[in-house]
Parts: structure tokens; C-alpha cells; sequence
């Protein structure tokens, strides 16, 4: 099974648990796009929140209502996949998004919803977050300022280029994104607090208990997993 492959099945298993009447956030990047295209398809009776201008027009393309959080500021579900996911010590899954540099959106968004579901092909799942470079989202003229910071606590930033290659990517927020090649984040609290403490932050990448089930994909199908099960599930 190739990782498309995979990605399309948890998109799928995902947009058969929304039912009509539903409030549901979307995500953004590939595998949270398989999920609006299959939701669609669904043609069910509900309103949408899109946590990207990129989802919310793929949304509005595909003939589905997408109102804002001033419209729609509960959700009873939010959708989206990950860069990394692991079982969380505080018993929880913990994430972390922003490959796509959505991240800010991201979090707004999946906080207003009462269940998060992670949509992610096995490649993503793991013991320790922190192979993947962790974004971290930061207020331009801050950028001076926050990136040695981040760099004196040993994150290594980096500034996240624009796809085009023509200067820096900015986020939908009109932030930067800085990358920061951590290495095994051990305490994903201790880490997340530190970044957050540093003035011109605006968020970083690290979900901390706020996905409350994981659909992962791989060859033996799609496994639903909450924390414990990502224990012995994860591979590196
Ligand atoms: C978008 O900002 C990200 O948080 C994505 O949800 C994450 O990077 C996973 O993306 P893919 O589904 O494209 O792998």
C-alpha cells in the first residue's frame, strides 16, 4: 500500500463518522484534503469551519456550506492529520502539526470541537515527537528577537521558505514559521512552555492532549487508536 493509499483510507473511515446535522472543522494538507473530497461526496446536511483559506475554498468548491467560528464557535468535531503522533503522557495523544503551516488556524480551530479525530497513515505514528521538525509560528518583526531565543534552548529554527522559493513562507495569519529540528522532545509540556514564553510567538506545532482519537493506516487497514494503543503501535 503506498502512503496515498494509506492517507485515502483514514479519510474515508473518518468522513463516515459525520452524520448529518453535524458541525465539523476541517483540516488542512493532504490527508485532511482526502477527507473534505470523501466528506463531500457524503453529501450530508452539515456546516463546516476550515482551518486554512486553502480547505475552506477546496470546501466551498465542492458545494459544502463553510461559515466562520463567529457563525459556528462550537464544533462536534474537528478532522486533521499530523506531521507526528504519539501517546502523550498525560494519558492523551500528543501531535505535531504545521507541515503545512497552518498550524495557528489549526489549533483555534480543533479547540472549538468537542472530538478530535487525528487522520494519519502509519508512517506518522511514534514513540518520542520531535523527528519532525516542530514549526513554530512568529510575529515578523519579532523574528530578530525569537529565533535566538529558540536557538539558545537548543531548538535549532530555522526559517520555513516559501514554496515558490521567493522569501519566506507566511502563514494565512501573516506570520512566519520558524522549524526548529529538536530532536526527541522527552517533555512536550516543559518544551511547549518554554517556546511559549518567549514574546512574538504566536503558537507552535506540539497538540498536547487535544486529539481524542487517532484513525492510523497501514497495511493491516485502519486501527482506531487512543493512547494506550499508540503505545505498542508505534514505530520509528
Ligand atoms: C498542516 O498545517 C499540518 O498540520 C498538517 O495537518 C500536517 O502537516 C499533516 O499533513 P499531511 O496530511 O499532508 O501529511
Amino acid at each position: 500500500m503506498t502512503q496515498d493509499e494509506a492517507k485515502g483510507l483514514v479519510a474515508r473511515r473518518a468522513a463516515e463518522l459525520v452524520a448529518d446535522g453535524m458541525v465539523v472543522g476541517l483540516g488542512t494538507g493532504t490527508t485532511a484534503t482526502l477527507f473534505i473530497r470523501e466528506l463531500a461526496a457524503r453529501k450530508l446536511d452539515i456546516r463546516c469551519v476550515a482551518s486554512s483559506d486553502a480547505s475552506h475554498q477546496l470546501a466551498e468548491s465542492l458545494g459544502m456550506r463553510v461559515a466562520t467560528l463567529k457563525e459556528l464557535p462550537e464544533l462536534d468535531v474537528y478532522v486533521d492529520g499530523a506531521d507526528e503522533v504519539c501517546a502523550g503522557a498525560g494519558g492523551g495523544l500528543d501531535l505535531i502539526k504545521g507541515g503545512g503551516g497552518a498550524l495557528l488556524r489549526e489549533k483555534i480551530v480543533a479547540s472549538a470541537a468537542r472530538e478530535f479525530i487525528v487522520v494519519a497513515d502509519s508512517t506518522k505514528a511514534v514513540e518520542v515527537l520531535g523527528k519532525f521538525p516542530l514549526p513554530v509560528e512568529v510575529i515578523k518583526m519579532a523574528l530578530p528577537l525569537v529565533e535566538p531565543k529558540l536557538a539558545a534552548q537548543g531548538l535549532h529554527p530555522k526559517l520555513r521558505a516559501a514554496k515558490s522559493g521567493d522569501g519566506p513562507y507566511v502563514t494565512d495569519e501573516g506570520n512566519y514559521i520558524l522549524d526548529c529540528a529538536c530532536g526527541r522532545i522527552e517533555e512536550p509540556e516543559v518544551t511547549a512552555a518554554e517556546i511559549r514564553s518567549i514574546v512574538g510567538v504566536v503558537e507552535h506545532g506540539l497538540f498536547l492532549g487535544m486529539a481524542t482519537l487517532a484513525l492510523v493506516s497501514g497495511e493491516d487497514g485502519v486501527k482506531e487508536l487512543r493512547a494506550q494503543d499508540l503505545q505498542a503501535h508505534a514505530m520509528r
